[in-house]
């Protein structure tokens, strides 16, 4: 039994704190909303964000950020990507060295260009940081639906360690070395998300979709792989497996706001309306600074980028997509002489 913190009490905060617990730990769950924290501890459910879902009275949910903190062997941040920093932040004086922090949020930090681990660390370089994604809604992991995930760590057995605490007969974790191949895929499938929308709410079809999909990720892994990651995790649950939960699902956020988009709303009108934080339009305007950064081509993020802040018309981004130059799939295979 393992004592664990958990930063952030949405949906997937929620959703982790069920998983751990049935896992038989012993989980603290803090929030910075007071309203939640109490509708948490009252009614053992959050209505509005994992509606359905009963959470146990073992999990004890708090205010204070430095019970969730103090004397745990591992912290999970599970905050949004733009209250990541600030959480790190709040966290540092109660972390020991070498505490265990997983970030499980997905995003880029625009005005850095940092992944959220590199921030963590950068807010509290004594931690030990390491990274959990994959193709994982809350809402079906509050169902007990069968569901994979990557943990990444710079050491093996930080990776096992985390491992063996979510590993469950509905909750199955790989371990990797690749925390920037696995944080990269996790930021951008967002955006891509956002444009398997438009093609949506534009009433393209499946192969619209998969073709979404498919360039989609080439492009990331193009850029990932700039960045530091590795081919391999691309092909795997954080790059493929996650861009394809993404685009598809009717529970994605980002998804949900392309549609609105490509139906003839603005980006902000589409914000609005989903309520919630979109996070690909964050990690859009990130991904277009990476690209010119590291000189990578992302043909699909900035049609993305121009329909979202320049208003640009999504039939015609998708127009230019199509007219693009012809040319090879794959620059890595070579022709037969
Ligand atoms: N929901 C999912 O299915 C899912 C799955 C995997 C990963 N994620 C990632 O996890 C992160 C959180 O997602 P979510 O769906 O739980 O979001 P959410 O919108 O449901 O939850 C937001 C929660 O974060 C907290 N919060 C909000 N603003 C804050 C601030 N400024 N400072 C500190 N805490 C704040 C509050 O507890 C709030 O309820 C995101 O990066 C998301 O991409 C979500």
């Amino acid at each position: 039994m393992a004592k664990i913190g958990i930063l952030g009490a949405g949906s997937w905060g929620t959703a982790l704190s069920l998983l751990l617990s049935e896992n038989g730990h012993e989980v603290t769950v803090w929030s910075i909303q007071k309203e939640e924290v109490e509708m948490l501890s009252s009614k053992r459910e959050h209505l509005s964000k994992l509606p359905g879902v009963k959470l146990p009275d073992s999990i004890c949910f708090t205010g204070d950020i430095a019970s969730a903190v103090v004397g745990k062997d591992i912290c999970i941040l599970a905050v949004p990507s733009i209250a990541t920093r600030s959480t790190a932040a709040a966290m540092r004086e109660y972390v020991k060295d070498g505490q265990i922090l997983v970030n499980v949020a997905k995003g880029i930090e625009e005005n850095t260009l940092m992944t959220l681990t590199e921030q963590i660390e950068e807010e509290i370089p004594y931690a030990n940081v390491a990274v959990l994604s994959g193709p994982s809604h809350a809402e079906e992991v509050g169902r007990r639906l069968p569901t994979t995930c990557v943990v990444g760590a710079r050491e093996k057995a930080t990776a096992e360690y985390i491992q063996s605490l979510f590993m469950s007969k509905v909750f199955r974790v790989y371990t990797s070395p690749d925390i920037t191949g696995i944080e990269v895929g996790g930021a951008l499938k967002n955006v891509i998300a956002l444009a398997a929308g438009i093609a949506d709410g534009l009433g393209y079809g499946d192969n619209t979709k998969a073709a979404l999909i498919t360039r989609g990720i080439t492009e990331i892994a193009r850029l990932g792989v700039k960045m530091g990651g590795h081919l391999e995790t691309f092909a795997g649950l954080t790059g493929i497996g996650d861009l394809i939960v993404t685009c598809a699902s009717v529970h994605s956020r980002n998804r949900r706001a392309g549609v609105l988009i490509g139906e003839g709303k603005s980006m902000e009108e589409a914000m609005k309306e989903v309520k919630m934080i979109v996070e690909g339009v964050y990690s859009t305007k990130a991904a277009v600074q990476l690209a010119k950064k590291y000189d990578v081509s992302l043909p699909i993020i900035e049609q993305v980028n121009a329909v979202l802040f320049a208003g640009k018309n999504p039939g015609k981004a998708v127009e230019d997509l199509m007219m693009r130059d012809g040319r090879a799939e794959s620059s890595a295979l070579p022709w037969e002489q």
